[in-house]
This record gives structure tokens, sequence and C-alpha cells, in this order.
């Protein structure tokens, strides 16, 4: 075979292999020549690492690593003062600004209370849900949601309320991890509103006062 019939075989082949492959559809997986792309040595989720000095795949985030969306003040997070030793009395100022003023805060908050409150303290927050009529027609008195016009809840520090969403108290759930901080916030200017609409109730309070 000389040189010249030995290039044209080539360049055929050639020709042949490109013009085979275009726009056909095949079951077979691809034949990769060099397939150092497709096999590159990495780690599993939670593989033990020979690389690093504790032995974990998974690394621990870089100490003092904050998340965009992440609250960073400490007193908004908790509904505490900075120092934590005490609750915060009013919402917080920076929370109102954000959300554009307090009246997008009623606004919001209402919608969120009416969601997430409602069913169990009822929608003038006078205790009667669904939730705890429910559970006092069966008896389960542990599970009836209280009032929020009673003198002590209406005299606890805004702080408190967000603390009380936040972290649930006896037989209430918590909902700081479904319900996002600025929305908990909301929900407290919205019981504060709750609370004056229905300042006229005769509560332990106001029957101490009326005496
Ligand atoms: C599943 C029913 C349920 C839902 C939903 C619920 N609560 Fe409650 N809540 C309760 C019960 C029950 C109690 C009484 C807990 C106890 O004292 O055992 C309570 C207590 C409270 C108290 C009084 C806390 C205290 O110091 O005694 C406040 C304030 C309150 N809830 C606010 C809210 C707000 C605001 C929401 C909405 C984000 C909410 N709750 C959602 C059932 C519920």
């Amino acid at each position: 075979m000389n040189r010249l019939t030995l290039t044209t075989l080539l360049a055929l082949a050639g020709i042949g292999a490109l013009s085979g492959c275009r726009g056909q559809v095949s079951e077979e997986p691809p034949i990769v020549p060099i397939r150092n792309m497709y096999d590159q040595p990495r780690y599993d989720p939670q593989q033990a690492s020979d690389f690093f000095q504790d032995g974990r795949t998974m690394r621990p985030l870089v100490e003092g690593t904050v998340a965009r969306e992440m609250e960073v003040d400490l007193a908004v997070e908790s509904g505490r003062t900075e120092d934590g030793s005490s609750w915060l009395l009013e919402v917080p100022a920076p929370v109102l600004q954000r959300q554009g003023g307090m009246e997008q805060a009623l606004a919001r908050g209402h919608e969120r209370y009416d969601i997430f409150c409602a069913a169990c303290h009822g929608l003038a927050g006078d205790g009667a849900g669904l939730v705890s009529k429910r559970a006092e027609q069966i008896g389960a008195s542990a599970l009836i949601a209280p009032t929020l016009h009673d003198a002590r809840i209406r005299e606890m520090p805004d702080g408190q309320l967000f603390g009380t969403i936040s972290n649930g108290i006896r037989n209430m759930p918590a909902y700081a991890h479904s319900i996002p901080i600025d929305d908990r916030w909301a929900i407290v200017t919205y019981v504060r509103a709750l609370q004056i609409s229905q300042a006229s109730r005769p509560t332990a309070l106001n029957t101490e006062v009326a005496q």
C-alpha cells in the first residue's frame, strides 16, 4: 500500500466517522476516549477524608461566616436586649423600617396572624379558634389556646411576645423555623393592634380597675 492510498483511506475513514455521528440517536453510552473529565477524584458527602487533619470531607464554615440572609442583630433575632438580660419593650425600629413602616408591618402581621395563629387563638385573639373549640369539645383542656386580651399578655413586652412565637411555650408550638423573623415581629404589631381594638373587653385588670 503506498502512502497516497493510506492517506486517502484515513481521510475517508475520518469523514465517515464524523458524518456518521451527526444527528444520530443512540441508546449506547457515548464513547469517550479521554475520560478524565468523567472520572475525577472526588469525595462523597460524609465520606472520610485522608486530606484534612480532622478526617472530615464536609468542611465546617470558616469562623465568623455569615449567610447573606442571616439576621446579624442579636436583639432583633432573639427579642432580647443586646446583653440578653431583658426583653425588648418595643418592636425594633430597623425591623419596622425595612418592612416599609408600621402600616405595612400591621397589614403583613394581620395576614400572617390569620394564617398562623387564628386557628387556635381565634381571629379576634380571644382564644376561640377552631382548634381551641374542638379541644374544649373533646375535653383536651391543655390544648385550649388562651385569649390574648389577658392583662398579663397585654402588658408583656413586645420582645417576650416575639420570643413566645419564636420558641413556643408549654403546649404551644415554636415558629422560629416556619415564620421568618420580620413576619414574627409583624405578627407582634398586629397582636398589639388586636389588643387595643378589644381593650374594652373585661380582663382581670379591667375588672380590678372597674371595682
Ligand atoms: C396549635 C395551637 C396554637 C397556635 C397555632 C398558636 N398558639 Fe399561642 N398558645 C397555644 C396554647 C395551647 C397556649 C397556652 C400554652 C400553655 O400555657 O400551655 C398558647 C399561648 C400563647 C401565648 C401566651 C404565652 C404565655 O406567656 O402564657 C401567646 C402570647 C401566644 N400563644 C401567641 C400566639 C401567636 C402570636 C401565635 C401565632 C404565631 C400563636 N400563639 C399560635 C396554642 C397555639
